[in-house]
């Protein structure tokens, strides 16, 4: 009997710790979708028109495709970052932590691109994916802009802070947030 307790109790801890939540997986084929989704739209657009013209492409289509995502899912799906373009992509306290332990593992040498899942209290859930810097991100986020891409970009985000970027740096995360009702899966 006490065995017992203790095998439930033990479950328990790892549900709590998410280790069997089937909302983690999840999470992660979403934040790919949305990588692969977006990659797509990217690269054909900077082909197609160039940087500037993809810049309408980060602008209004990655909103469009977390939006679309999130309905599709019943989660909130969203990308943010320790230094932002957009301010309306800023980290909460609880995100920006986990942002600062990427980038850390990542400065230690962590090889895969890392990733946070957490279970609250209230059952609700959320899942952080590194978004790393790649060569095709230079031109829009990287240390030195073409002056057309600059100019764009301070048209449309004054307080840009995101660039600077080198290959490999940690440049955000994608964002799954699960709401706390979220035990029932598409
Ligand atoms: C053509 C220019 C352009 C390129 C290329 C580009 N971005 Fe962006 N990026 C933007 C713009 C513009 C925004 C702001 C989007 C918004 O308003 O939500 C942005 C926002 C972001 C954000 C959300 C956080 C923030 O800063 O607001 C992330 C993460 C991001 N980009 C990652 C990348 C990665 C990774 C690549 C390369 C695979 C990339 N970007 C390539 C222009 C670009």
């Amino acid at each position: 009997m006490k065995r017992l307790f203790l095998l439930v109790l033990g479950f328990a801890a790892l549900m709590a710790e998410g280790a069997e939540d089937p909302r983690r997986a999840q999470s992660a084929e979403i934040a790919a979708r949305f990588q692969k989704v977006l990659g797509e739209r990217l690269m054909s657009a900077m082909v197609a028109d160039g940087p500037v013209a993809a810049i309408g492409v980060c602008r209004h289509e990655a909103p469009e495709v977390a939006a679309r995502l999130s309905a599709e899912t019943g989660t909130k799906v969203a990308r943010t970052a320790l230094r932002v373009r957009n301010p309306d992509n800023a980290p909460d306290a609880g995100e920006c932590a986990v942002l600062k332990t990427f980038e850390r593992d990542l400065k230690a040498g962590v090889k895969s691109s890392p990733e946070h899942f957490e279970v609250a209290a209230d059952g609700s859930a959320r899942y952080l994916k590194a978004i790393l810097t790649q060569p095709a991100c230079l031109s829009c986020h990287g240390a030195v802009l073409a002056p057309e891409v600059k100019a764009a970009i301070a048209r449309h985000y004054p307080n840009d802070q995101a660039t600077g970027f080198a290959v490999g740096d940690l440049r955000g995360a994608f964002v799954i947030e699960w709401p706390a009702s979220g035990g029932e899966h598409p």
